[in-house]
C-alpha cells in the first residue's frame, strides 16, 4: 500500500497522499481508500490531472454511476456521467443553468427516488479566492441529539423539492426540472448500509414533514439545520485545480458557497454513484 491519509478536520475529511489517479489504483490501495471513506465521509486526492474518461474511471470503482437523467440540462452532451457545475456561458451566451449548483445545504440527488451514495466532483478551474464548499457530518449531528429528540426525527419523513437557490435559472430549465422531479418523501434518519450508524437526512430541500402542514414543520427544519451545520460539525474545503473531492451523500451533507466574483471561472464536473432506492413520492395531501 502507497497511500498516506491527513486528516482535514475534528468533524470529517481526509487527504489522500500518494496516489496518481492517471494511474489505475491498486486493489490494496482502492481497499484502503474505501475504508477512507467510509471512516471520515470526505477524501481529497489533490494534483489529480486526470480526463474525463479516467475520472469516469475511478468513479466506477464505487459502483454504478448516475446518467443524470433528474438534471439532463446540466450534463455533458457525451458523458452522461459527468454532471457540470460551471458558470461558464451557454454556447449562445446565455447564464449558465448550473452556476447555483449546490449553494443549499443538501445531499446530492435527494430529491430523487435513487438519491446518490457517493459524488466525485474534480475542479478544473476555481477562482482566486472563494468559492469554498462546506460538508456536515451527519452522523454526529444524529449522535448528538437527546433522546428524545432522536425518537421525534427517527419517525419523520421530510419532502424535498429540486430547487436551486437564486432566481435567474432560464424558465426552460426551471419547467423541465420540476417535470422531471415532483417532490419526493425521504426519512429523516437513515441508517448507513455499510457502517450501520445511523445519519440525520435534512437538508435546505426539505420544505416540510409529511402529515404536517410547512408552519409546523419550518421550526423543527430550521433547529435541525443550524444543529447539523455547527461549526464543530463542518469540515470547509479551499478549491485548488486539479483537486478530485469525494464525499458519502449517506452521511454528509454539503453546500457550495457563491462567495466570489462572477467574472472569474468556476468550472468543475461531478460524477455521481447511484445509490439504494429511497423514499416515496410525496403524497401532498398530507401537508394540508
Ligand atoms: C454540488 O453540490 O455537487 C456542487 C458543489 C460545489 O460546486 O462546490
Amino acid at each position: 500500500m502507497t497511500i498516506e491519509l491527513r486528516p482535514l478536520s475534528y468533524a470529517l475529511g481526509a487527504e489522500v497522499r500518494g496516489l496518481d489517479l492517471t494511474n489505475r489504483c491498486s486493489d490494496a490501495d482502492w481497499r484502503a481508500v474505501h475504508s477512507a471513506f467510509l471512516k471520515h465521509g470526505v477524501l481529497l486526492f489533490r494534483g489529480q490531472k486526470i480526463t474525463r474518461e479516467q475520472h469516469i474511471a475511478f468513479s466506477r470503482r464505487f459502483g454504478e454511476l448516475d446518467s443524470h437523467e433528474s438534471l439532463p440540462l446540466d450534463r455533458d452532451r457525451t458523458h452522461p456521467e459527468l454532471l457540470m457545475v460551471t458558470n461558464d456561458a451557454k454556447e449562445d451566451g446565455s447564464p449558465s443553468n448550473s452556476r447555483y449548483t449546490g449553494q443549499m445545504w443538501h445531499s446530492d440527488l435527494s430529491f430523487t427516488l435513487a438519491p446518490a451514495l457517493g459524488s466525485l466532483l474534480r475542479a478544473v478551474a476555481v477562482p482566486p479566492v472563494g468559492g469554498d464548499t462546506l460538508f456536515a457530518n451527519m452522523y454526529l449531528a444524529y449522535e448528538t441529539l437527546s433522546q428524545r429528540m432522536q425518537g421525534i426525527v427517527d419517525d419523520l419523513h421530510g419532502i424535498h423539492v429540486p430547487e436551486r437557490k437564486n432566481a435567474g435559472l432560464s424558465a426552460h430549465w426551471e419547467a423541465e426540472n420540476r417535470r422531471l422531479n415532483p417532490p419526493v418523501a425521504q426519512p429523516v434518519v437513515r441508517v448507513h448500509p455499510e457502517t450501520d450508524r445511523k445519519a440525520l437526512y435534512i437538508g435546505e430541500k426539505v420544505k416540510c414533514f409529511e402529515g404536517m402542514t410547512p408552519e409546523e414543520s419550518r421550526p423543527l427544519i430550521e433547529f435541525l439545520l443550524r444543529h447539523a451545520t455547527r461549526p464543530q460539525f463542518v469540515f470547509r474545503h479551499q478549491w485548488q485545480a486539479d483537486d478530485l473531492l469525494l464525499w458519502d451523500n449517506r452521511c454528509t451533507a454539503h453546500l457550495a458557497l457563491g462567495d466570489y466574483d462572477p467574472r472569474h471561472r468556476r468550472h468543475l464536473e461531478r460524477t455521481t454513484v447511484l445509490g439504494a432506492a429511497s423514499g416515496h413520492v410525496a403524497n401532498l395531501e398530507s401537508i394540508a
